[in-house]
Parts: structure tokens; sequence; C-alpha cells
């Protein structure tokens, strides 16, 4: 087998002596690429960014940005990563880096000040000027303030999990606006044509610790059958939080997010199959804008920042079992099953009754979610209402997801999907039955958002009380009435 090595701005690099848990934040700077910064070390900030070659939905290869605070760097192994400082060319002997365009208009339209959050950025920014179809998307001319999209298409949800402390985001946007195409010649828009590299079959052991990267389902779960104590990543973003703040270590890490049976997209005729390792970026952009499922691509924008979302996988968030993930209230609404699979075959298990504790499923020693089906056709009427402190990258305090199919005034079938609410994500079933078969009126939503406030057993924490968490429900479902009725009324 080859040592475990990455590709840091071109350069092939050994991983060893690393530890399997170094993250690919502390792997750069150990080697003097300390443009890389550390901030909250838990993928809020965006400090840390950096892009990585991954496969491309449009392209053979995208240039992700990644929290690099994040991703063990044994996770890269065969990977090819490029950093701020990889970004700029070099000069002729004696004159300075050629800036890159995405460098110089952050330069020269004043957007760093103190510069310790410049690094992130520039690899978010140059993340999106690498999007293949970012000017399919062209906001308002210059200026319009408020547009989320540049006249040139750069959407500015790709800086979302990028703060600045001291510069103030005007002069930023200004900088995200501004930029051009790339050029013919760009060397990072040349390689999105070329094949992304292969995952490699990774094992890669130091002291008592190992990581590994089977190339195959039947390989993975053979493995964790025989380690069924394994910590199982893809995306690594609630993982990594755990090896950074509570200093957590595991004997075995198994990496599943680049097995291909968990990365396929298939829609059929009666379901939707997403598999569980697929990014939301990649899920959110193959299953197009606006969607073939508006309920997904409400619940995508608020999940996270774009940093998260290219990194987290449905199987991640489901399998932490967090009873505030954001997914679980929308595929629970949507009536969505979960494809398990061990060494003795699959079996599919509704999402309703896939939680059975705090953080706790039916999911066995040595099962991996493969897929998530999404029964069709899809109900209708359909919201997703995350109450957060923050509009985007933020936990929530609660989260609803509402389905419904409403034919000729009366609601034919209702599902809500809640979180925030209880041990475990729940659907409100009360609140469903006090829809189902009634008419559509304002009499029905009022009744049905008193049943939906007593639904699950909120409690008071630092981002909420437990009587706003239950006031906020019934809320929701009283935001949708009045929406729908709005909709038929203009
Ligand atoms: Fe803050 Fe990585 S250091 S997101
Ligand atoms: Fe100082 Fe952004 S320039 S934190």
């Amino acid at each position: 087998m080859v040592a475990a090595r990455v590709t840091v701005n071109g350069k092939e690099t050994p991983i060893a002596p690393a530890a399997p848990h170094t993250t690919v934040l502390d792997f750069l700077r150990e080697r003097g690429l300390t443009g890389t910064k550390e901030g909250c070390a838990e993928g809020e900030c965006g400090a840390c960014s950096v892009l990585v070659a991954r496969p491309g939905v449009s392209k053979p290869t995208d240039w992700v940005a990644v929290n690099a605070c994040l991703v063990p760097v044994a996770a890269l192994d065969g990977q090819e990563v490029v950093t701020s400082e990889g970004l700029a060319t070099a000069g002729a002997p004696g004159t300075p880096a050629v800036l890159h365009p995405v460098q110089e208009e952050m330069a020269v339209r004043g957007g760093s000040q103190c510069g310790y959050c410049t690094p992130g950025f520039i690899c978010s920014m140059a993340s999106e000027y690498y999007r293949p179809d970012r000017c399919a998307h062209a906001g308002p001319a210059e200026g319009s303030d408020g547009a989320e999209h540049g006249p040139n298409g750069f959407d500015l949800h790709a800086l979302s999990g990028n703060l600045c402390r001291c510069t103030g985001y005007r002069p930023i946007r200004d900088a995200a606006f501004a930029v051009g195409m790339p050029a013919e010649d760009d060397p990072l828009a040349r390689r999105r044509e070329q094949s992304p590299p292969a995952p490699a079959a990774t094992r890669y052991t130091q002291e008592d610790s190992t990581f590994l990267r089977p190339a195959t389902l039947a390989d993975a779960v053979r493995l964790l059958r025989e380690r069924p104590e394994a910590v199982v990543v893809a995306g690594s973003t609630d993982w990594g939080v755990e090896v950074n703040i509570r200093s957590r270590r595991a004997g075995c890490v198994v990496a599943v997010d680049r097995l291909p049976e968990l990365r396929e997209l298939r829609v059929g005729s009666d379901h939707i199959e997403v598999g569980a390792a697929l990014t939301l970026t990649e899920i959110e952009r193959r299953l197009g804008g606006e969607g073939e499922v508006p309920l997904l691509a409400e619940l995508f924008p608020q999940f996270a920042s774009r940093l998260i979302r290219n990194s987290a996988t449905l199987g991640g968030n489901l399998g932490t079992g967090s009873p505030i993930g954001d997914s679980p209230p929308v595929l629970l609404a949507l009536e969505a099953s979960l494809v398990l699979a061990d060494a003795d075959g699959e079996r599919e298990v509704p999402l309703c009754d896939y939680f059975t504790g705090y953080r706790q499923s039916v999911r066995r020693p040595g099962e991996l979610i493969r897929a998530v089906r999404v029964p069709l056709p899809l109900s209708p009427v359909t919201a997703f209402h995350k109450i957060a402190k923050r509009r985007f990258d933020d936990i929530s305090g609660v989260a609803v997801a509402f389905a419904l199919d409403i034919e000729d005034g009366t609601v034919r079938k209702a599902r809500i999907g809640l979180g925030g609410v209880a041990a475990t994500p729940i659907r409100a079933l009360a609140a469903e039955a006090a829809l189902e078969g009634r008419p559509w009126t304002e009499q029905t939503a009022g009744a049905a958002a008193q049943v939906l406030r007593s639904e699950g057993t909120p409690m008071d924490d630092h981002r909420a009380s437990a009587g706003y968490r239950s006031a906020m429900l019934g809320q929701s479902l009283l935001k949708l009435y009045a929406r729908t009725t709005e909709a038929v009324s203009s």
C-alpha cells in the first residue's frame, strides 16, 4: 500500500508522522502554511477554510471549500488541497507573488484589516469563483442593497461560514461581487476538466490509533462487524468538534464518505433515493435549486453554513441522532425511510420508527445508513420553519416541517416533523389528526395550532424556554395557513 500522502499546493506531502486525529489545519500550520488560521476549531468561523478537489456536479472536479479544523488529514490521503498561499502564483525571482483575482479584489476594495479571517474568506471566495454555473444565477446590477447574488452570479451564501470581527462585511461583499470569470489558462479552472483524485484505500496507523477508508460498502460493513466500536465519519463535521473541543480520541475511525454505494442519487417512479454520504451541497445542486423536493430546497440554506454543507451528509445528521438536527423534522414530514446495511444485507426502516431515545436509534452496532428514501408523490403544501437566534448558521431552538395534501379545501393528509421539543425528533401526531379530514380554514388551523403547542416535552435551556418553544410550534402552523391563503387571494 502506498504511504499516505496529500498534495498541498501542487506538492506531494507525506502525512506521517501526524497522528490519525490530526486535523488538516494543524497539519498545514505545522508545515509552515500559516495562512490557514484557527479561530474556533469547531466549524463556526471559517478562518481555517481551504480548497479540496472533489467530484464535481457539472464538471469532473469542483474546488470545494471546507473547514480544515474539522477534517482529519488522514481523510485526505491521495487528495489535492489548495491553501490561500497556493492561490497566488510565484513571481519571478526577487519580485512579489502575483495575487489571485479574488485576493486582488479583496486588497483593492479594503476587504481586510487585521487580516486574521482573510485567508479563510479568500478560500471560500475562490471556491465560489470557480463554481462552474456561477453566471447562470446573476443578481441585480452592482450596488443593489440586500442582493444575495452579485451581477457576476456570486452567491453571498458561499461566505456564510466566514466571520470577520473588524472589517465589516460591505467591502468583502464588494470584492465578491467584483470578481470576474476565471481566465482560459487559469490552472485551477483547467483542473476542473480532469477527474478528481480517486479515493485512496487508506490504512493509516500511528501508535495505537488507525484511520481506515474501505474501498467498497462490502469492505466497510465487514470491517464494522470486526470493529463495532469504530467511529464512523463522513464529513467529520460532528466528530471534528468532539476531537477538538472535547479531546475525544478513537482507536479506530472508519471513513465512508467516498463509498460509491453511499453516493448515488436516483429519482424513481415511487421514491427518490439519496445516498447517505452525498454532501448536502451535492444533494442541493443535484436536485436543482428550487428542487425536485421543495421542502429539502427550503431546508438547505438554513442548514449551517455553505462550508459545513460542503462536508456534512444526511447520513451523518441522522447517524448522530441529535434531537436538534435540522434534517430529521423535514425527513419526518416527507415520510422518509432509511436503508440500513450491514454484513448480512439491508433493511428499510421508516424514519418515524428510527429514533428510540436521546441520541439512540434502532441502528445496530456495525450497521451503516446507506441511503434515505423519500416516497413520491410529494405533498404539495410544504414549509420548514427553523426558529433560531440568527437567520443563518445557527442551531435551532425549535424546528417544524409541514407536508400537507389539501384537496378541494380539505386537508386529506398532514405530516408534521418537529425538532427541539423532545429527546428525539418526533412527528406531531395529535396535530396531524386535528388537521386531517377537516376544511383548511382559519378555525381548523387555529384549533390544530393549539394542539401543536402541546406536542412533545420541550425544556428550558440557553437557546429557548419551554414556553417559547411551545408557542413557536403553534405560530408555525398559523404562519403556514396565512401563507397559503395569501397565495390564494393574491
Ligand atoms: Fe473556526 Fe475552523 S477554526 S471554522
Ligand atoms: Fe480582522 Fe476580518 S479583517 S477579523
